[in-house]
């Protein structure tokens, strides 16, 4: 629902800036995105540049975190702060928002003060009041104002970290938040780098949120990687932009969720499903993560009743019926 609101208001603040510019700054910002390097100078630094962020990424990210935190809310969680690291113009406050009707409180964080300001003008028209107050306040990895709150984001960041400063807003992102929630592109590095925070949630003696239904070791191939997969409508002008035909597209993204000890009752979830699952007739075949810590085929037929009619309706990235 917030997605077409996040839409307009992207399509609003975009609106004044020429075709042509947007264009050229989507280039550069594709060309960048691409490239597996640590960032070095801010990526987002410059008007143009940030409106094609919020114009050709934000849905994406946005989709991305709505259906990570929809995983998470799944778990009892009921923030009241979240706060958002390296947020930019705020698409897990949008995401946030919807998801959890308890959250009262909303601070972006991020070195792009442009970043901060056009997330600013979208919320202005938002379609909550606890967004329309959300805080955009600038802040740099490794000097965040120390404000704990019970939920804590991070999502398409790490990417722009060399692996020392990777470490350390993770640990921040631990030592800020009683629930940290970290997103990245499905890609096999993108995993890479969800791994090392799943680590370090493992490290600290938390329970794992999500996706993981176990918190041993990954039990994926070599080879493989944990990926989801979150459908976007595109705009008119996101196509024209993107120069595609297709109404949507599909954003692939890996995640991560952990809490403190005793934040919420042990999970206990039947399973993770890691690929579409294959809907046959009379039965449905899974990829799954299982909660012994494995990882394989699933069947679910017929014969199950419920079972197998829960089954038709399940989705890649869903829990396993
Ligand atoms: C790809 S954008 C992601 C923005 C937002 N989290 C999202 O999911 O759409 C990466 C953001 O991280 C911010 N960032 C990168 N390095 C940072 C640092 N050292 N301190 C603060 N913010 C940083 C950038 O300015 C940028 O806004």
């Amino acid at each position: 629902m917030y997605a077409a609101a996040l839409r307009e208001a992207i399509a609003d603040v975009t609106r004044g800036v020429g075709s042509a510019a947007l264009a050229s700054a989507t280039e550069a910002l594709t060309g960048r995105y691409r490239s597996v390097a640590p960032a070095g100078p801010p990526i987002l630094d410059s008007a143009d540049r940030v409106a094609a962020y919020a114009a050709y990424r934000m849905p994406a990210t946005h989709a991305a975190l709505a259906r990570a935190l929809q995983a998470v809310a799944a778990t009892g969680v009921e923030p009241v702060s979240h706060l958002d690291l390296g947020g930019g113009t705020g698409a897990a406050a949008w995401a946030s928002a919807e998801v959890f009707p308890s959250l009262r409180q909303i601070t972006v964080l991020d070195q792009a003060a442009e970043a901060l300001r056009l997330g600013q003008r979208l919320v202005e028209s938002a379609p909550a009041e606890v967004l329309r107050r959300a805080g955009f306040v600038r802040a740099v990895a490794g000097a965040w104002p120390r404000e704990p709150a019970d939920l804590v984001t991070v999502s398409y960041v790490l990417s722009e970290l060399d692996a020392s400063q990777l470490k350390r807003l993770v640990a921040d992102a631990l030592s800020l938040g009683t629930v940290v929630v970290v997103v990245e592109p499905g890609t096999p590095d993108g995993y890479e780098r969800i791994l090392r925070a799943r680590n370090a949630i493992r490290d600290l003696g938390w329970q794992l949120l999500g996706p993981c239904p176990h918190d041993a070791a990954c039990p994926l191939a070599p080879g493989d990687w944990c990926h989801f997969s979150a459908r976007v409508n595109r705009s008119a002008e996101h196509r024209r932009i993107k120069g595609g035909a297709l109404s949507y597209e599909d954003e692939k993204f890996s995640w991560v969720a952990g809490a403190q000890p005793g934040t919420v009752a042990a999970q206990g979830i039947s399973g993770r499903i890691l690929r579409h699952p294959l809907k046959r007739k009379g039965f449905v075949e899974f990829q799954v993560c299982r909660p012994d810590g494995t990882a394989g085929r699933e069947v679910i037929s017929k014969r199950e009743g419920q079972r197998y009619r829960d089954a038709r309706d399940a989705e890649w990235g869903d829990v396993l019926p």
